[in-house]
Parts: structure tokens; sequence; C-alpha cells
């Protein structure tokens, strides 16, 4: 049996995928896309014919759902705690300086299911206090990854880059059905509200003005002028003096942005 779509229906198919995320998906991901959709297809009963399921989803004829199903499962999710540690480094010296003012709010992004919201989220409650007016805003184009997030449950081994003194005051170990995961505290959750949003189009006007942006291994998806559309978009979102964090990966020299870099993957407006 073919294990890849008909040229045609892979263009078909990807053209849909850029349209609803703003991603393209390349040549190369040929066999992860027919495995996706294949799987798609055993789990809502539309039996083994690939190629035909696939041409449903490009002549519209499924359920908004299983588009944003398909969607789901072809976008790159990987994350965890406390990745590229010198952005870490970088917020606890912006929030010690925060103490003494108001409110201090951060915003991942493109928070997929979650680490990266809790993270920021142990670091300000270490170094602000759970007391203190501060607030995690976390996004994704995902509506799994999203529901992931505000529930908190992780297994216990994606945990491992969590310092043991945040691991013990932070969150909880669970026991009997869930054990051998973690649960973010529930008043660390507090602090965090997710919700869904497509950096590729106009932002939630519930977002506040934020100090610190997340915008961290995303861009890799997007060609040149989507990379600088998102960024501008998402940096009208920042205080005056706030700071931009993108993937050490992830380059936005050459772009024409109203940013400069203090330091490596880190901007400010100007
Ligand atoms: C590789 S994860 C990065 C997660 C986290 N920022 C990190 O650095 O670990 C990329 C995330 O971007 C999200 N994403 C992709 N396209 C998006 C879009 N157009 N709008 C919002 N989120 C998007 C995906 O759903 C995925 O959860």
């Amino acid at each position: 049996m073919a294990s890849q779509l008909q040229p045609a229906t892979f263009a078909g198919i990807t053209a849909l995928f850029h349209r609803v995320s703003g991603i393209r998906l390349v040549e190369s991901k040929q066999a992860l896309v027919y495995g996706r959709l294949q799987k798609l297809a055993l789990d809502c009963g539309q039996g083994a014919d690939v190629e035909a399921f696939a041409q449903k989803f490009i002549r519209g004829e499924v359920p908004e759902r299983l588009l944003a199903d398909l969607v789901d499962r072809l976008t790159t999710n990987e994350t965890y705690f406390f990745r590229e540690p010198q952005h870490f480094d970088d917020l606890a010296v912006r929030a010690a300086a925060a103490k003494s003012a108001g409110e201090f709010n951060v915003w991942s992004a493109a928070s997929s299911s979650g680490e990266e919201a809790y993270s920021i989220a142990m670091l300000l409650g270490d170094r602000l206090g759970l007391s203190h007016p501060w607030q995690i805003h976390g996004t994704d184009l995902s509506t799994a990854m999203v529901e992931a997030a505000k529930v908190g449950l992780y297994p216990m081994e994606r945990a491992r880059n969590v310092p043991a003194d945040y691991l013990k005051r932070f969150c909880l170990k669970g026991q009997g059905p869930y054990a051998g995961q973690v649960l973010m505290m529930k008043e660390l959750r507090a602090k965090a509200r997710f919700q869904t949003a497509n950096l590729m189009q106009p932002l939630p006007t519930s977002l506040p003005r934020f100090d610190v942006i997340f915008l961290r291994n995303v861009l890799i998806y997007f060609d040149g002028p989507a990379k600088a559309d998102i960024v501008r978009r998402v940096i009208e979102r920042l205080k005056p003096d706030g700071v931009l964090y993108t993937g050490h990966a992830e380059s936005l020299t050459g772009l024409d942005l109203p940013l400069r870099a203090v330091a490596s993957a880190i901007y400010q407006h100007g």
C-alpha cells in the first residue's frame, strides 16, 4: 500500500495547512503528513484510504473541529521546562528590578503544553512571591496544547530540568492514579492564563501590555515576510522598555524590524 500522498494531494494539504497556521511544510515532511493523516483517519473511524481522506480536507468537506485536529497533529509542539536557560537568568534580573514596581506581565506566545509558562511562573513565584501582582499569559495555535497547559499535569521525567527546590515548593507529586506525574500547584496555575491565538492573525484584545515576551522556537517555521509580520504584531504588546526573547536558533537579522539586540536572542524596541 502507498505510504505517501499523490503529489497534488500533498500540495493541497500543505497549502491548506499554510492557510490556517502560516507554516510551510516542505517536501521532506511527506512521511510525517501521511502518518499523521493516517492516524487521524483511524482515530475518527474514516478507514484506511488516506488519499481519499486527505482529499476531503482539500475539498472542504470536513467539519471545522476535524481541520483543527489535523492542524494540531501537523504542528511540532516539542518543549520542556527551563529550555534555553539564559532567558531565565535574564528574567530573574528583570523580575528583581520590578519588585518595587507594580504588576509584572509575561507572555509565552507559543506556549505549547505549558512548560515554558510554568517555568516562568516558578521563577517569578521564587523572585517576586505568589502574592505579588504578576501574571503569565500563554497562547498557542493548538487547542489540544492549550487544554493540556491549563491542566498543568506532566510525566515526572519531563520535570527533570526543574530545580529540586522549585519542585518541592511549586509542584505536587502525583499519588495513586497520578503516580509518576507532577502537577503544577494550584496557586501557580492561578497565575497562568492560557488561550488559543494564531500569531498570523490579529491578536486577542484581552492580552495586556507585557514586560517580557517569550516568542521562542516558533519563528523557525515561517519564511522571512511571515516572520517579520508576526514579530511586528507581537511587539505591539510590549511595554516601552519591555523585552522580547526569541529562540537561540531563530535569527531576526535582515528583517527590518524596530528592534535592537541587547544580548543573544534578547531584543528591545529601538
Ligand atoms: C516547538 S513549540 C515551542 C514551545 C515553546 N515556546 C518552547 O520554546 O519550548 C512551537 C509551538 O508553536 C505553536 N504554533 C505554531 N504555529 C503557530 C501560530 N501560527 N500561532 C500560534 N502558535 C503557533 C505550535 O502549536 C507549538 O506548540
